[in-house]
C-alpha cells in the first residue's frame, strides 16, 4: 500500500509519512512499530518535537530493515549557521543512535537571521559525507529557494510546507514543479480541522470514504508527499488505505475552490523566528 515520489537524484521516497510531532518521547517507539505493521516506511520528526530518542528507538524497533525506512528530521532555528548545523546535525544522530538519515531539512529559513546561506552549505556537505542521504528545507518561500540554488547550484529535494484545502499554496507549488523539488504537506488535515467542511464531508460521503481520506487522496494525486499525525492505528490504517481510490475532476475543483487567502494558521515564514 502506498507509493513512492521521485526526488531531482532519481531515488525513491514514500509518498506518506508518519509525523510524530506530539507524540510523546516514550510512546513513540510503539506508535512506530504499530505504523510498520501496517506498512509505513517514512517518519517525519524534528529536535523541537523532543522525541528523537524515541525515534531512534522506534527505527530499530519497528521489525523493518534500517535499509527500507526513511527517517527525516530538522534543523532547529536556534541551531543555524554552517558549523553550528553540523554540530547539531551532530546532536541529532547521538539522540537517534543512528548514523545517518534519510533526509535532512532547515526547519525555517528565519530571514531576520540571516543564517539559512550558510546552513544550507553545511547540509551539502553533509549530503557529500553521506550522513544525510537527502537534503532539503521546510517552509522556504521563493526568494529563500533562489537564493540557496543560486549560491550553491545544490537544489532542494523537498520543501515541507504547510499545506491543506484551506492554504493550497499554489505559486510555491508551481515553482517547486519548476525546479523539480518534492512538495510535501505539514499539517495536511489542518491540525484535525479541515475534517468538517462540508465540501469534504459531501465528497467522502458520495464515496464512502472518510474526510481525511479525501483531502490526503486529492494531494497525494498531484504528487504532493503527505505525513499526517495519527496515533491510533484505526486513522493510521484509515490514511494509508487513502491511496485505494481516486478522484475525479469536479472533486478535486470542488476542494481547490476551498482555497482561502486566510487560511494559513501556522507561522509566516517570513516573520517566524522561535529559537
Ligand atoms: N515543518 C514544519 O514546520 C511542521 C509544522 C507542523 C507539523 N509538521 C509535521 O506535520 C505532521 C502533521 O501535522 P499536524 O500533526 O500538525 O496536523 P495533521 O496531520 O493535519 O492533523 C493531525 C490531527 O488529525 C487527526 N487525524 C489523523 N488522521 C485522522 C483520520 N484518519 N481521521 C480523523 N482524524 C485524523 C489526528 O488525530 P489522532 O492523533 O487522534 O489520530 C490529529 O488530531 C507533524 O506530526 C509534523 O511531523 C511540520
Amino acid at each position: 500500500m502506498g507509493t513512492d515520489v521521485i526526488l531531482p537524484d532519481g531515488s525513491a521516497f514514500p509518498q506518506m509519512g508518519m509525523g510524530v510531532m506530539l507524540i510523546p518521547d516514550a510512546d513513540v517507539p510503539a506508535a512506530m512499530r504499530t505504523a510498520a505493521d501496517l506498512g509505513y516506511r517514512a517518519f517525519d520528526t524534528a529536535p523541537v518535537y523532543r522525541n528523537e530518542p524515541g525515534v531512534g528507538n522506534g527505527i530499530r524497533g519497528c521489525g523493518v530493515p534500517r535499509e527500507q525506512l526513511f527517517l527525516t528530521t530538522k534543523l532547529w532555528n536556534s541551531r543555524q549557521g554552517y558549523d553550528e548545523a553540523l554540530k547539531a546535525f551532530d546532536e541529532s544522530l547521538a539522540a537517534l543512535r543512528l548514523d545517518y538519515v534519510d533526509l535532512y531539512l532547515i526547519h525555517w529559513p528565519v530571514p531576520r537571521q540571516d543564517r539559512y546561506l550558510e546552513s544550507w552549505k553545511a547540509l551539502v556537505r553533509l549530503k557529500e559525507e553521506g550522513r544525510a542521504r537527502q537534503i532539503g528545507v521546510s517552509n522556504f518561500l521563493p526568494h529563500h529557494l533562489d537564493r540557496i540554488i543560486g549560491e550553491t547550484g545544490v537544489v532542494p529535494a523537498m520543501n515541507q510546507i504547510e499545506l491543506h484545502p484551506a492554504w493550497q499554496q499554489r505559486e510555491l507549488r508551481a515553482y517547486h514543479a519548476r525546479h523539480g523539488i518534492i512538495t510535501e504537506a505539514w499539517s495536511p488535515l489542518g491540525r484535525g480541522g479541515a475534517l468538517a467542511d462540508p465540501v469534504i464531508a459531501g465528497i467522502a460521503a458520495r464515496l464512502g470514504r472518510s474526510p481525511a481520506q479525501v483531502i490526503l487522496r486529492w494531494m497525494t494525486q498531484q504528487g504532493i508527499s503527505v505525513i499526517p499525525k495519527a496515533s491510533s492505528q484505526g486513522h493510521l490504517r484509515e490514511n494509508l488505505e487513502s491511496f485505494g481510490f481516486d478522484l475525479d475532476a469536479a472533486d478535486i475543483a470542488a476542494i481547490e475552490a476551498l482555497d482561502a487567502a486566510a487560511g494559513r494558521f501556522g507561522p509566516d515564514p517570513e516573520t517566524f523566528d522561535m529559537m
